[in-house]
């Protein structure tokens, strides 16, 4: 058999290696060929395909982004283009087709496998909020710079006794606000799960700033405040992507007028989603990436690779769309308590 692999949605550290595994264990396991689409499902659409073999995948374990390039392109917004995708995969006469993305690119490969494609996901995204699976690749590596920039301000927070806050990714959960926040034993986090009182927020700190000269506060780009607390401002662009910084710059702003101290914003924006994967990354792409290629020579099709505990399977594609996975409330309380 012939498989087709496409990386869709934002691009995340660890995409490389999963198309890596799928291309080793399809050749040497099963002796399939494999073609990859170019820029997400636009590729599968207008039929932009490359051959892909060992030779030309074996050193991309370590690499970041994607090398068949990726975009944020759902068939079903563009008319006739889930036939298009079909007529595509039978013209290249590819058997299965295996979509890397988060929940908008694996509800759009869930669409096309209802149409009759054999289609098999993996979940990735450095928001870590696909449902179906403790794990997506990239959270791990987003996850590491994040907390490494928070280590990297405490010491600049500390010599000029500053309040930082620090802008990090997650529109609609907090699995990077917490994770990043906790590691780097941020004093504040504000994230979607759980919506700040500023007043509150701002009480604490002053209290912090009776023994200590700085803090620093962890703040997901979706987080929002209370109702009626506070008025955040426009942070969507017309087509309704996040601006970048918009709400750490309100609380940073929020702040410092209820505290007095002085502060600096940091965004940490796509530095969180480039470079390198970390090793965890690798391990649990390439994991995905075998999983997916023997899920599709069983004859699976509708599934994603999933991590559940320590095991990789395979659950329906159909779980993927009823995300985001927030974090779940003993990660929120445990901030909670570690922020005092
Ligand atoms: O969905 C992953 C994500 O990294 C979000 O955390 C972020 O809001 C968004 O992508 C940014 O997307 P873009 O690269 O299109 O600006």
């Amino acid at each position: 058999m012939r498989l087709g692999i496409v990386t869709g949605g934002g691009d995340c550290p660890g995409l490389n290696a999963v198309i890596r595994a799928v291309v080793h264990t399809a050749q040497h396991r099963y002796g399939d060929g494999v073609v990859g689409y170019r820029h997400g499902f636009r590729g599968v659409v207008e039929g932009d395909a490359v051959p892909l073999g060992v030779a030309e995948t074996d050193a991309l374990l370590a690499t970041g982004g994607t090398a068949l390039g990726t975009a944020r392109y759902h068939p079903a917004e563009h008319h006739g283009a889930e036939l298009r995708a079909l007529t595509t995969l039978e013209r290249d006469g590819v058997g299965a087709l295996i979509v890397v993305g988060g929940d908008g690119t694996l509800a759009a490969a869930n669409r096309l496998a209802e149409a009759g494609a054999r289609v098999v996901g993996v979940p990735k995204t450095i928001d870590n909020d696909v449902p179906g699976t403790d794990r997506s690749v990239g959270f791990d590596s987003a996850l590491t710079i994040a907390t490494e920039a928070v280590d990297r301000v405490r010491t600049t927070a500390e010599s000029h006794d500053r309040l930082m806050v620090v802008e990090v990714m997650g529109h609609h959960t907090g699995w990077l606000a917490y994770g990043a926040g906790i590691a780097g034993g941020a004093h504040a986090i504000l994230a979607p799960e759980r919506p700040f009182d500023i007043a509150e927020v701002a009480e604490a700190l002053r209290r912090r700033h009776e023994t200590v000269s700085y803090s620093i506060v962890v703040v997901a780009e979706g987080a929002s405040p209370l109702p009626g607390t506070m008025d955040l401002g426009p942070r969507r662009e017309p087509n309704g992507s996040i601006v970048a910084g918009a709400v750490g710059e309100r609380v940073r702003s929020e702040l410092a007028v209820r505290t007095g101290f002085e502060s600096r914003l940091v965004v940490l924006g796509h530095v969180q989603r480039g470079g390198a994967p970390t090793p965890a990354d690798r391990l649990l792409a390439s994991r995905f990436g075998v999983a997916a290629v023997e899920a599709v020579e069983e004859g699976a099709s509708g599934v994603m690779t999933a991590l559940v505990g320590d095991e990789v399977g395979i659950v329906p594609l159909a779980v993927a769309a009823t995300g985001p996975r927030a974090a779940p409330a003993a990660l929120v309380e445990a901030a909670q308590v570690l922020v005092g």
